[in-house]
């Protein structure tokens, strides 16, 4: 079965890529490398042993897409990972992220139901349930409540892939909400290694354990939580890329919506995740408490169980592989 692979040349897609190949998939990626290196598709290659088709084109382009599936008439599902992300700018820069978020996956739908093809994996994200009302996190709890652009555009896709299946009754979504992803390939061949000052928690912990950055900031130590620090549902990147695997085969069954966590069910806080990085790692990470960050929530986990029980699927890596990952590829590729 041949799938076409939006953003795959980044984080999560190329793992994706990876796994897809792995279990026979045939690949064709779309990335307009925004975020990420061309370099990716090698090694994609490298780890896989096999080849994929990559084109460098934005998804927003529809020309661009309708070429990929004339040459590739017999693409039967997408997974759509291309996507802005960084929550701080989408604040700063909310046309820029609409645009992007909200044009690409418009232009995609649009050109997949020219060539009728109707099976899309969308990569949503626990964002958007905003602050919970309850813990762990059901696919049931109530939506909408995002602190920010970035997020507003995840929870806007859902719904406008909602409503083309109430439109169209041949449509087949699956809606993955990811908790956060951490770690990656254990090859070290691929992984996440951002630009400049990171937002999120294991890239600072990172630069700051390789004397990138000289101290890392935690963002309150006053949360009801047991350490008062905030607590995430972290989850290990090739645990979150075999989900799409398991959405693939068992999520698009049926025609109409599908909503799933992946997420361990399992929370850390921050205290836990750098305690765990210098001791499987052995090397220090220097931190101070600081103030809250603006629009953090105290608490978010999940409620993996519907994922189990509908598509046979769960996080097997722990966080300590998650810790011993994420540094084996940096270390590999400074
Ligand atoms: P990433 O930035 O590493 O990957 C996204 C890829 O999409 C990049 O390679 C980028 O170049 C490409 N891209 C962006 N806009 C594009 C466009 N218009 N046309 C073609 N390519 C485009 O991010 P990631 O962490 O791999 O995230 C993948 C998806 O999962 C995103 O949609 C993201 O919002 C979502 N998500 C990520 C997280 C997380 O913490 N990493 C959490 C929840 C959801
Ligand atoms: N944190 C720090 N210091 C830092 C960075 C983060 O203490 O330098 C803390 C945060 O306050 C939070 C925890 O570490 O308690 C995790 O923060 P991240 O920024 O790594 O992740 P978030 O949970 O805030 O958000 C991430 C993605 C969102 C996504 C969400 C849910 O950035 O895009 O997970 O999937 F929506």
């Amino acid at each position: 079965m041949k799938v076409l692979v939006t953003g795959g040349t980044g984080y999560i897609g190329s793992h994706t890529c990876v796994e897809l190949l792995n279990e026979g998939y045939e690949v064709v990626i779309i990335d307009n490398l925004v975020n990420s290196q061309k370099s990716v598709v090698d090694k994609i290659e490298t780890i896989a042993n096999k080849k994929v088709k990559f084109y460098e084109d934005d998804c927003c382009d529809e020309e661009a897409l309708r070429k990929i599936f004339k040459e590739n008439s017999d693409i039967e599902a997408v997974l759509h990972f291309a996507g802005l992300k960084a929550v701080g700018e989408s604040v700063q820069m909310p046309v820029k992220y609409y645009e992007n978020n909200l044009g690409s996956t418009l232009s995609l739908i649009k050109v997949m139901n020219e060539f009728n093809c109707k099976k899309i994996v969308f990569s949503s994200s626990a964002t958007v349930y905003g602050d919970p009302e309850e813990l762990p996190i059901t696919e049931n709890a109530k939506v909408g409540g995002t602190t920010n652009p970035y997020g507003t555009s995840k929870y806007f896709i859902e719904r406008i892939l909602s409503d083309i299946c109430v439109a169209d009754k041949d449509f087949h979504v699956v809606l993955l909400r990811y908790f956060n992803p951490i770690g990656a390939h254990a090859s070290g061949l691929i992984g996440e290694n951002p630009n400049g000052i990171p937002n999120n928690l294991m890239p600072y912990i990172i630069k700051v354990a390789v004397g990138e950055l000289p101290i890392l900031n935690v963002f309150g130590d006053d949360y009801d939580t047991p350490d008062g620090t905030g607590v995430r549902d972290y989850i290990h990147v090739v645990d979150l890329a075999k989900g799409h695997i398991k959405a693939l085969a068992k999520g698009m069954t049926k025609p109409g919506v599908s909503i799933y966590n992946l997420g361990t069910g399992q929370g850390y806080s921050v205290l836990d995740l750098i305690k765990t990085f210098e001791r499987v790692n052995n090397i220090k990470v220097k931190y101070q408490i600081v103030e809250r960050r603006p629009g953090d929530i105290a608490s978010c986990y999940a409620d993996a169980s519907k994922a189990y029980e509908e598509l046979g699927w769960k996080a097997e890596k722990d966080i300590e592989d998650m810790c011993k990952d994420a540094y084996n590829f940096v270390i590999k590729n400074k």
